[in-house]
């Protein structure tokens, strides 16, 4: 069973960094997931969420361009297929990394792939922020952290930030 809300898991919690398991069957375990991450991102004024965000190793990620919680998709065992236009740059934050912002370049189109609630299998080619957002959540499910694509001044300057997030996260260990 889920324990909702949801709560928004921070760095460095080693889950940020794993290899997210492929999903081989939606049942209703899925379903509830779905649901429970679209509304603690939407909660959370985010724009995507990728499940290990909410301690799930698992390949689903949520996005809304809006924020809004009816303007949500869910995104199962998403990937990128292609990718192509020019590599763009784009000031990207992550509630995982609270108050950490940076500049992330990364292609400006993509094709996706990925199955739905119901199994069927889907193909869009995107652009802008929505092929933003899916290649910054699929970067969450291959264990990959957005500060690791920034520039050396961007990457400078978390740095002090990053150490309170690291200081905070042992605080919350050592009460486990
Ligand atoms: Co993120």
């Amino acid at each position: 069973m889920l324990e909702t809300p949801l709560a928004i898991v921070h760095y460095p919690d080693p889950v940020l960094r794993r290899r997210a398991e492929e999903i081989t069957e939606i049942d209703d375990e899925t379903r509830e997931l779905a649901a429970a991450m679209i509304e603690a991102m939407v909660n959370s004024d985010g724009i995507g969420l990728a499940a290990p965000q909410v301690g799930v190793s698992r390949r689903i990620i949520v996005l809304s361009p809006t924020g809004q919680a009816a303007d949500a998709s869910v995104h199962i065992n998403p990937r990128i297929v292609e990718s192509g236009g020019d590599e763009v740059e784009f000031e990207e934050g992550c509630l995982s990394f609270p108050e950490v912002r940076g500049i992330v370049v990364r292609p400006e189109h993509v094709t996706a792939e990925w199955e739905d609630l119901e199994g069927r299998t889907f193909r869009a080619e995107t652009e802008g922020l929505i092929a933003r957002i899916f290649q910054h959540e699929i970067d969450h499910l291959d264990g990959i952290l957005f500060v690791t694509r920034f520039g050396p001044a961007d990457k400078l300057q978390a740095k002090r930030r990053l150490k309170k997030l690291e200081e905070e996260f042992a605080v919350r260990a050592a009460r486990r």
